[in-house]
């Protein structure tokens, strides 16, 4: 090995595979996240605008969160502030941040009437002196809290619905607990080695990738798709005394010699599921003896994960039930769940809904 790696060889690019080369020529066309609202709102004029301007406040916190946590080892914002949230865990310096930074992005720009957030026990209704917008905003501000210090990657999911009650008036609890299928518009921010935002409004599933040297998204990964089968699975093994005999089955039949499936868990839902949604995988997060209805949140973990998964082909459920046709009945109403590509997701839940049967 040269102690001078030499630069790739011109002919090398050449050799650069399809996909690549239109990836680049995506990049170097300069389609920025800006565009493709621009475009969409083109599509939908009765949005008024207020959709674009929803997407563009989303787009303006996910930067400043990204860049807080990419110094935040070099700010002091490792570790928790003292205060346990309503799950019960210690909030973590930049739990709060990311919640602050979504709430103040969002609240003035007259396009969200309610918030509804992990990190804070009830919704946040616009104030008065803001005008009650068209759309109500769900999120996890920073999923994955446990990673953080260890500079593991940590993400922000949310999902966006159109309100029930009429625009201008006060909104409601009623306007917030609303079943997935009316969802109109999902994504999450991954904060890792870069930070990319995966959207869909409802037309496919896009990848932008942040520049921080402009402060642009760009987009990177058009029309993201679920292949129907895959060969890898993530789950937290350290649960298994807690699996049915259904569940613990399928596990192990996965991992009997010669079924060529890997195993991949990073403990942060939105990396995981980053990576399953790129590259193919199953999650999977039944209930445990710790958490029988399910550790992760049905409104601003699973229906916006199963809104991009089914929008990119794939499936979601809670083990009996699809995942976008339940309705949460409280804002940290719990589930469990099971993620990816169609396949081994319908095979998984086929088995669990049977054991139930029997
Ligand atoms: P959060 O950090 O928002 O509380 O979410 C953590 C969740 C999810 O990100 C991850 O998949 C899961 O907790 C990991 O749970 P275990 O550590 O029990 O596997
Ligand atoms: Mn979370
Ligand atoms: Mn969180």
């Amino acid at each position: 090995m040269s102690e001078h790696p030499t630069a790739p060889e011109a002919h090398e690019d050449a050799a650069m595979p399809p996909e690549g080369r239109r990836r680049l020529e995506q990049f170097e066309e300069g389609i920025t996240l800006d565009r493709f609202i621009t475009e969409t709102a083109q599509a939908h004029p009765e949005n008024k605008g207020k959709f674009s301007a929803l997407l563009r406040q989303i787009s303006l916190a996910s930067r400043l969160v990204s860049a807080r946590v990419n110094r935040a080892g070099l700010l002091g914002m490792f570790g928790d502030t003292g205060d346990v949230n309503v799950q019960g865990e210690f909030v973590q310096k930049l739990d709060e941040y990311a919640n602050n930074a979504f709430k103040r992005a969002l609240d003035h720009a007259g396009c969200v009437c309610a918030i509804a957030s992990e990190e804070d026990e009830g919704p946040y209704y616009v104030p008065e002196r803001f005008h009650s917008g068209r759309y109500v905003f769900c999120m996890d501000p920073l999923d994955g809290s446990s990673n953080i210090d260890v500079n593991a990657t940590i993400g922000t999911i949310f999902a966006v619905y159109r309100r029930q009650s009429p625009e201008g008036t006060p909104a409601s609890i009623d306007d917030i607990l609303r079943p997935g299928t009316e969802i109109v518009a999902a994504g999450y921010v991954v904060y890792g080695s870069g930070t990319m935002m995966v959207l869909s409004t409802g037309e496919g599933v896009n990848g932008f990738t942040l520049d921080p040297s402009v402060g642009e998204f760009f987009l990177s990964h058009p029309d993201i798709r679920l292949k129907p089968e895959c060969k890898l699975y993530s789950v937290n093994e350290g649960y298994a005394s807690s699996w049915t005999p259904a569940f613990r089955g399928w596990i192990e039949g996965v991992k009997a010699p010669g079924q060529g499936w890997s195993q991949r868990y990073i403990g942060s839902l939105v990396a995981d599921f980053h990576r399953n949604l790129l590259k193919g995988g199953i999650f999977l997060y039944p209930p445990t003896k710790k958490n029988p209805e399910g550790k992760l949140r049905l409104l601003y973990e699973a229906l916006p994960l199963a809104f991009l998964a089914e929008q990119a082909g794939g499936a979601a459920t809670n083990g009996h039930q699809r995942i976008l046709e339940l309705c949460p009945d409280a804002l940290h109403a719990r589930t469990g769940l099971i993620i990816g590509n169609s396949g081994p997701v319908e095979e998984v839940t086929a088995l669990l809904r049977a054991e139930l049967r029997s």
